[in-house]
């Protein structure tokens, strides 16, 4: 898909990868709209872009959700893509687990993006055409202690992404995954709880981590290809990085 002249609706874009996926989409022409809780941030995003429409949005509660897709249309007549990006961590060992924490890390990480996607489809299946980027986690690729909740959280995504592509590939709409590595944004801060033990994790293990910016310009490729997946996961980790 080209990216200039689309739609792009990105959820959680006041911070981390998704502003910088909204930025570089806007950079390279596209117009987008910005979905998040926090207003000041997106009004602000949406400021600094331009051709952005800024939308507070829980992506929890389905009318929200609604309302967003509606804001879309209203502004561009349209929706070219959706990345589907908010998320939260929470790091645990699985006997610590708070089955209430666990239950809302799902329903954000895990069934808004399926509400998510069930709003934007009839918009892309009525255009006959669409992308969607679901926003998964290389922490998916190794059992890492503490991990149990947040990475099967995005497992499950990961697996609804890509029964989602087969599902929608005859209307024209191209599903793709990104699984992001250790990123340089407020996810340690923003956790749902374990907060010391993550910035223990982030601050012991001597990787680096990569700039929100990387990701972005991976969702970027994903949108223009149709690739079915992204990973920026080194190597020992079991992702394919390179660089
Ligand atoms: N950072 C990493 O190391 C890393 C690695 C792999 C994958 N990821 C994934 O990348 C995605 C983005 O995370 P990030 O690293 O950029 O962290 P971040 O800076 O904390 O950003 C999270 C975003 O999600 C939004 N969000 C959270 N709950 C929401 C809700 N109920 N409704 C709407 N928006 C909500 C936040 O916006 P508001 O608070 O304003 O609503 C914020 O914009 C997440 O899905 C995360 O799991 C991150």
């Amino acid at each position: 898909m080209d990216i200039e002249g689309a739609v792009v609706l990105v959820t959680g874009a006041s911070s981390g990868i998704g502003a910088a996926t909204a930025r570089a989409a806007s950079h390279a022409g596209a117009r987008v709209v910005l979905a998040a809780r926090r207003e000041e941030r997106i009004r602000q995003l949406a400021d600094e872009l331009g051709e952005a429409v800024p939308v507070a949005c829980d992506v929890t509660d389905p009318g929200q959700v609604e309302a967003a897709v509606r804001a879309a249309t209203d502004a561009f007549g349209r929706i070219d893509v959706l990345v589907n990006n908010a998320g939260q961590g929470l790091q645990a060992p699985i006997d610590e687990i708070d089955p209430a924490d666990f239950r809302a890390l799902l329903n954000l990480n895990l069934v808004a993006p399926l509400v998510t996607m069930q709003a934007v489809i009839p918009v892309m299946r009525k255009q006959g055409s669409g992308s969607i980027v679901n926003v998964s986690s290389g922490t998916t690729f190794s059992p890492l202690p503490g991990s149990g909740a947040y990475a099967s959280s995005k497992a499950g995504l990961s697996m609804l992404s890509a029964v989602a592509r087969v599902n929608l590939a005859g209307a024209g709409i191209v599903v793709s995954t990104m699984f992001p590595f250790m990123t340089d944004t407020e996810f340690v801060e923003s956790i749902r709880a374990g907060r010391e033990a993550a910035s223990r994790l982030v601050s012991s293990d001597g990787l680096q981590a990569q700039p929100p910016e990387l990701v972005a310009e991976a969702i970027l490729d994903l949108i223009k290809t149709g690739a079915e997946r992204a990973d920026l996961g080194p190597e020992q980790f079991g992702g394919s990085y390179k660089g």
